[in-house]
């Protein structure tokens, strides 16, 4: 049977009073809709109608899920006439999910109990008890049974001290949802096109109302404003935290730590604090990480040891560290740094698109872009590549067992065979023969009889 999802994202979120329409704002890493595009792409969502109004064309943009449409609602007159919009995308059986764009958590094994209240046939409501429901749309029930929904602005006083409220994600028959749909009025507090006046209307007409509840508030919470997205983004980032220190990981303090992505580690990994882990970040066995690192898309394999302030970026391209290397502090690895087993990488020294073979060390002040280095290399302080010309790269190679001394200018395309030394200072424009030593700098000279100058008087 059919799954349709309908998602809105419309409203305009006034209260995070920002020019960023309020679901493409970022929690871990990733937009709210996004988030709850994710996990309707979970859900196998056969049509997944998202309803947008304010800053349509930057949220059409910005978000993508297989069987995506886009539905536009404008003006908003409510969230029952948001979901009249979609009605047309929607299958004409089936059970039709109704989840909020500004609603991030929600997980997904939440949504699928749902949808199996629902059965189909049923109008499965999610709902959650609340100490404080204000604001919300209160159960109101006889007995057991679910009777209405009444929004706190058109609630009674006896109504408003239900705590059990509509937490704005329910899973309807489509068909019944079509024909509901059509019913709706705006007469009310608000004068909008309310969707849960189909709960009254599902009771009229004998369609069991049923409800079910989520295993944590967390996953119901709503952002509106920036104080509202950081308690969901410190939230979202503790359960990650839990779940890797349940697994083994010690991290120094759960309540400095981020990921934004996805992050693996192995047995005996050691995360120190403030380190921000984004895209796909792998961590070998016995990986410790030192305070105040942010690591983006690379793999860290096992034993190897990265000091702090220390940036991994690997882009598209990807960084990978060998077991055992240390690297840092302040060290800078960019897109297509591939380091072998033991490689040291020390302060201020930048590998882009580079490969360090197993031993190879910089350990100061360096610069290695486009460059193939050999094992146990030992390479200067202050010494760079010079990979670019103004106009295209070129590499640099350097054979097994070179020692470049420091402040040496490697200008590429140059190679260094296997064994040789570079003297410090050099500026490096032709191959350097193996097992050499090459030195290419102005002679030194002393002038005897030389007097310092002394000031006028
Ligand atoms: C809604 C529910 C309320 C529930 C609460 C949970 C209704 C009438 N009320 O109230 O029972 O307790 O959510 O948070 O449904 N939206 C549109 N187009 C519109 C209006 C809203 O797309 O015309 C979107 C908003 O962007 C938002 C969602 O629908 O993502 C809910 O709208 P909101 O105005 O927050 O509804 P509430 O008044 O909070
Ligand atoms: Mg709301």
């Amino acid at each position: 049977m059919a799954l349709d999802i309908v998602i809105m994202a419309a409203g305009k979120g006034t209260r995070m009073k920002s020019a960023r329409p309020k679901v493409l704002h970022q929690l871990a890493g990733r937009s709210l809709l996004q988030h709850v595009l994710q996990t309707a792409a979970a859900l196998g969502g056969q049509r997944i109608v998202t309803i947008i109004g304010h800053g349509a064309d930057e949220v059409q943009a910005a978000v993508s899920a297989p069987n995506l449409v886009f539905v536009r609602q404008m003006p908003q007159l409510g969230t029952g006439h948001a979901v009249q919009q979609a009605a047309p995308a929607l299958h004409d059986e089936g059970t039709t999910l109704i989840l909020n764009g500004d609603v991030p958590l929600i997980e997904e094994t939440t949504a699928r109990a749902l949808v199996a209240a629902c059965g189909g046939d049923k109008l499965a409501l999610l709902t959650i008890e609340l100490p404080d429901a204000s604001g919300y749309g209160r159960i109101v029930r006889d007995g057991e049974a679910v009777r209405a929904i009444v929004e706190h602005k058109d609630a009674t006083s006896a109504q408003r001290n239900i705590h059990e409220v509509y937490t704005g994600l329910m899973a309807v028959p489509t068909r019944h949802l079509k024909r509901w749909l059509g019913r709706l009025t705006n007469d009310n507090a608000q004068g909008e096109y309310y969707l849960t006046d189909i709960v009254a209307m599902a009771v009229a007409d004998g369609v069991p109302v049923v409800a079910t509840q989520p295993h944590s508030e967390t996953e119901v919470l709503g952002v509106n404003s920036p104080l509202q997205l950081a308690d969901l983004e410190r939230r979202y980032q503790r359960a990650r935290a839990d779940a890797l220190m349940e697994a083994g990981v010690r991290l120094a303090d759960p309540a400095r730590f981020d990921v934004r992505g996805e992050l693996s580690c192995g047995s005996d990994v050691e995360i120190d604090v403030n380190c921000v882990f984004e895209g796909r970040v792998e961590l070998g066995d016995r990986v410790h990480v030192g305070a105040n690192c942010v690591i983006r898309n690379a793999r860290i394999a096992a034993d190897a040891v990265i000091h702090p302030f220390t940036h991994i970026d690997g882009e598209a391209l990807g960084v990978t560290v060998g077991a055992g290397s240390l690297i840092g502090p302040f060290a800078r690895l960019r897109p297509g740094a591939v380091l072998a087993e033991g490689v040291h990488i020390g302060n201020f020294v930048e590998v882009k698109n580079s490969t360090l073979a197993k031993g190879a060390k910089a350990n100061h002040l360096a610069y290695l872009g486009d460059a193939t280095v050999g094992e146990r290399v030992n390479y200067g302080a202050g010494s760079i590549t010079a990979n670019y010309d103004g106009a295209n790269k070129h590499r640099t190679v350097i054979g097994n067992d070179v020692h470049v001394g420091s402040n040496c200018v490697l200008v590429a395309p140059v190679s260094i065979g296997a064994g040789a030394t570079i003297g410090g200072g050099t500026t490096l424009a032709k191959d350097a023969p193996a097992g050499q030593l090459t030195v290419a700098r102005a002679k030194q000279v002393t002038l005897t009889g030389w007097v310092r100058p002394t000031k006028k008087k």
